[in-house]
């Protein structure tokens, strides 16, 4: 065992404990949605399913991008704690290549290295698959979000995204839904 797989299992048992999900090899390059028009995205997004990850706590979980100057995509995001309160966070997202609209890199603190958001496949105006993946040398850490406009998603769609991101490699017996119960999230 060199010394690269020793610091490859300690990042994995470390990951795995923060649930994290973190697979072999380097991240996969997937397609992502052509022609994407950040102008048709903006607005509210419910979270239907996801990646565990340590930073999202929470249920009832959305996503608001506005326009927030030429090319700037202003992110809010929201969830509801299981103590009642609403837990928020803002960020700003831009496409750093203009010939890769829907490749979007998201900050959300100041000096803080952006995260890569690709919008795999969207229509807009239903759902939304996002893909974010992080190179830890002979490993890499994935995150999906899959969305929709409404807080419940046809099982029909959300089959078929499952399937594109089990082609691309990822995980997904590892997808858990988001709470989007009516009654439980009326404090959003
Ligand atoms: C996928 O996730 C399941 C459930 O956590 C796990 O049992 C399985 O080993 C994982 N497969 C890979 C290739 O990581």
């Amino acid at each position: 065992m060199n010394a690269l797989h020793v610091i490859a299992l300690a990042l994995l048992s470390v990951m795995a404990a923060q649930a994290q999900v973190i697979m072999p090899g380097r991240c996969p390059q997937p397609a992502v949605q052509e022609d994407f028009d950040a102008a048709r995205y903006l607005g509210t997004w419910f979270d239907i399913v996801k990646l565990p990850h340590s930073f999202q706590k929470g249920e009832c979980s959305t996503a608001t991008y506005t326009l927030q100057s030429p090319g700037v995509v202003g992110v809010l995001n929201r969830e509801l704690l299981a103590d009642g309160t609403i837990n928020s966070i803002s960020g700003s997202a831009t496409a750093k290549d203009p010939s890769e609209p829907a490749k979007l890199a998201v900050s959300f603190f100041e000096g803080a290295p952006p995260a890569p958001y690709w919008v795999l496949d969207t229509d807009y105006n239903s759902y939304s698959l996002v893909y974010s993946c992080t190179d830890l040398g002979v490993l890499h850490m994935d995150f999906v979000w899959i969305m929709g406009r409404e807080p419940t998603m046809s099982p029909l769609t959300l089959a078929r995204l499952t399937s594109k991101l089990a082609s691309i490699g990822v995980n997904v017996t590892k997808l858990v839904p988001t709470v989007q119960d009516e009654e439980y999230c009326s404090a959003m």
